[in-house]
């Protein structure tokens, strides 16, 4: 078995960041930019935001490209990484980041949104990984990073869908380090939960104990999650409070759910807009 913590020094790594295009992964691609990253490679599925977060980096001097890719398409995911490893030798960090959300009551949601949740939020971290995990493997060294979420430790009112993806994040994370461990590859994985933060993803949510849970800022979300990976951790929940879901999940049921009640976890998405901006749309 490979030992359990592998730091992985930003300063001098190609790193790849998933929907850099904006919120956490555009501020992830910056920080990664200050601390010295060799380039920074931005996935993202708008152009205007990706070319707009690459060339924000470029203008204080570091290296930045973006790439517009599909993270729904197999094989655009497939043909774009393929670019990536011809244009840039390798890629040493890899964030998986890009999600969504549709904030619905499970009896509104589509077929296609479930789909195209589960697409995005967990699927695409295959495709992802399958592409660059080979030649880190090949180097005896890397780092695959996965943005879950604090609704991958517990299930939420109005996120069947999203919840149960980054549940979906989190088992594939813990199979991929139990697998590399297995085999005897250092390389390390990192599965991140973050509560909610003040991206425009889950504008219109109210935190209701904002003393214990407050609603995250981006900048320090990204910072920590990159000091995560600097330091090799395996695991990162924010706010730290939030970790103590975990024990919570001991308890009985009922209790369980007089606790979450308590904290009012499953009435913080009753005033969700998100990105579109409008109650019960958005996409
Ligand atoms: N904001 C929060 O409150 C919060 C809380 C916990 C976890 N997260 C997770 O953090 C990650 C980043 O979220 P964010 O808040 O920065 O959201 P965001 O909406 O600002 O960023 C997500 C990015 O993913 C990109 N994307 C969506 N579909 C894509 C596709 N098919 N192909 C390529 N790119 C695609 C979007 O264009 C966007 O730039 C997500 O995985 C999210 O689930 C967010």
């Amino acid at each position: 078995m490979a030992s359990s913590r592998m730091r992985t020094p930003l300063g001098g790594a190609v790193v790849l960041i998933t929907g850099a295009a904006s919120g956490i992964g555009k501020e992830m691609a910056e920080g990664a930019a200050h601390r010295g990253a060799k380039h920074v490679i931005v996935w993202d599925i708008e152009e205007e935001g990706g070319e707009i977060a690459a060339s924000e980096i470029r203008s204080f001097g570091a290296n930045a490209t973006y790439y517009r890719v599909d993270l729904t398409d197999p094989d655009d995911v497939a043909a774009v990484g393929k670019r990536v490893l011809a244009e840039h030798g390798r890629v040493d960090v890899l964030i998986n980041n890009a999600g969504i959300v549709t904030g619905k009551d499970f009896l509104d949601l589509t077929e296609e949104e479930i789909a195209r949740t589960f697409d995005i939020n967990a699927l695409a971290l295959y495709r992802t990984t399958r592409v660059f995990l080979p030649g880190m493997i090949e180097r005896g060294k890397g780092s695959v990073t996965t943005i879950a979420s604090a609704a991958g430790l517990l299930g939420v009112a109005r996120q069947t869908d999203y919840s149960a993806s980054k549940f979906a994040a989190v088992g594939f994370t813990e199979s991929l380090r139990a697998e590399l461990r297995h085999h005897g590859n250092p390389l390390h994985t990192l599965i991140v939960h973050p509560y909610y933060t003040n991206t425009r993803m889950f504008d219109g949510v109210k935190s209701r104990v904002s003393a214990l849970l407050p609603i995250l800022d981006t900048e320090e979300v990204a910072a920590r999650i990159l000091d995560a990976i600097e330091a090799g951790n395996q695991s990162l929940v924010m706010p730290r409070f939030a970790a103590t879901i975990r024990l919570m999940k001991c308890l009985p049921v009922p209790v369980l759910d007089r606790v979450t009640d308590l904290f009012g976890i499953h009435s913080t998405m009753d005033e969700f807009v998100g990105h579109s901006g409008k109650r019960g749309d958005s996409q």
